[in-house]
């Protein structure tokens, strides 16, 4: 079959994890996905940075802009992040040619992303954001598609991992909140411009499109209660422990008599709850619903291998709803490519 194109727009933590994992597993993606997953082109601030990665042989553009607009691609892939700019642009610019869009852009959903999918709908193109929302967690397939016919009460959770790592640090190393922060960035997990996280935006925009997916509202940022985690002290985190809870930052969002209360702040939760014990970069989102019931997911929610993970499975979703293509396998394998059971020792 076909090999589906794809043009990558960042090269930054996901983006260079994510070029080295189509390029490392080029033939087991073209068994799952049903046809071959090729990068035809990239497009980066800095052209000579080393990431450690080969790009020799894909084609370079200079801007974003011109990627969308011009590539040989079936897939443009956003990477950049921010609501304007370069990364609104492009997006723009690749629904209006009837690419499908692949993006991890939060902010830029959280901004426009109605007037996108629009956009993306007209044109008959894709448009996933699984790695918008809480990194590797399937959230948004969750939402979209596995809970189809069920009506959603209440969606919460920790959807900022470089939060829960500062909170996490301070609480168990006595660390200062300055030297978490520092090792959050170190690590990839911070935003470029890290108030984002640590003031509740990344947290609000993630909220607002759970919000959207949950309850078939327009996306309302705007409307939520915000208070990010700036004021959270080590006495803070002591006094709660005392009394039996541990702080997380949270982001709420449910249906109330009147509407739809969206809120993101420092909560205490008991100690013995489930989200108390989630640590680290990991985060964890709860779904309730009238069918299922109460649904908790927990995973690795930001960082290059986590993001690119989630971003590559919106790729291959690509690669196999594009007609002429196989349809997703039952078993998520072809049943022709399932390799032998073994039975371990
Ligand atoms: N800065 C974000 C976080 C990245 O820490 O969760 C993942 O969206």
């Amino acid at each position: 079959a076909d090999a589906l194109k794809v043009g990558i727009a960042g090269l930054g933590t996901v983006g260079a994890s994510l070029v080295r994992i189509i390029q490392n597993r080029a033939n087991e993606l073209a068994v799952t996905c049903g046809r071959p997953i090729e990068i035809t082109a990239v497009t980066a601030r800095d052209r000579k940075r080393d990431r450690g990665i080969d790009i020799s042989g894909i084609t370079w553009f200079d801007t974003p802009q011109k990627l969308a607009a011009e590539a040989d691609i079936d897939v443009f892939v956003e990477l950049i992040g921010g609501a304007n700019g370069p990364a609104a642009e492009s997006v723009r610019a690749a629904l209006e040619r009837g690419l499908h869009v692949v993006t991890a852009n939060k902010a830029l959903l959280a901004a426009s992303g109605v007037e996108l999918a629009r956009i993306a709908e007209d044109k008959g193109a894709l448009l996933n954001f699984e790695a918008a929302v809480a990194g590797g967690i399937p959230v948004i397939k969750a939402l979209r598609e596995s809970l189809t016919g069920n009506t959603v009460s209440r969606v919460y959770g920790i959807m900022n991992g470089t939060c829960n790592y500062i909170l996490t640090r301070m609480e168990k190393e006595g660390l200062s909140f300055a030297d978490c922060l520092r090792e959050a960035q170190r690590l990839g997990y911070a935003e470029a411009d890290p108030a984002f996280d640590i003031e509740g935006n990344d947290t609000a925009h993630k909220l607002a499109i759970l919000t959207t997916l949950a309850f078939g509202t327009e996306i309302a940022a705007d409307e939520i209660y915000l208070e990010g985690i700036t004021n959270i002290s080590i006495e803070d985190i002591r006094a709660a422990s005392d009394l039996g809870y541990r702080i997380k930052l949270l982001g709420v969002a449910q249906k109330t008599e009147s509407g739809i209360e969206q809120r993101v702040h420092p909560t205490m939760v008991p100690h013995d709850s489930v989200i108390a014990q989630v640590d680290g970069v990991t985060n964890a989102v709860a779904i309730e619903s009238d069918i299922l019931g109460e649904l908790l997911m927990v995973g690795p929610g930001a960082g290059g291998n986590a993001t690119a993970s989630a971003v590559l499975g919106d790729i291959a979703d690509i690669a196999k709803s594009r007609p002429g293509a196989q349809r997703v396998p039952v078993l998520g394998t072809p049943a022709a490519a399932l390799a032998p059971y073994k039975r371990a020792r």
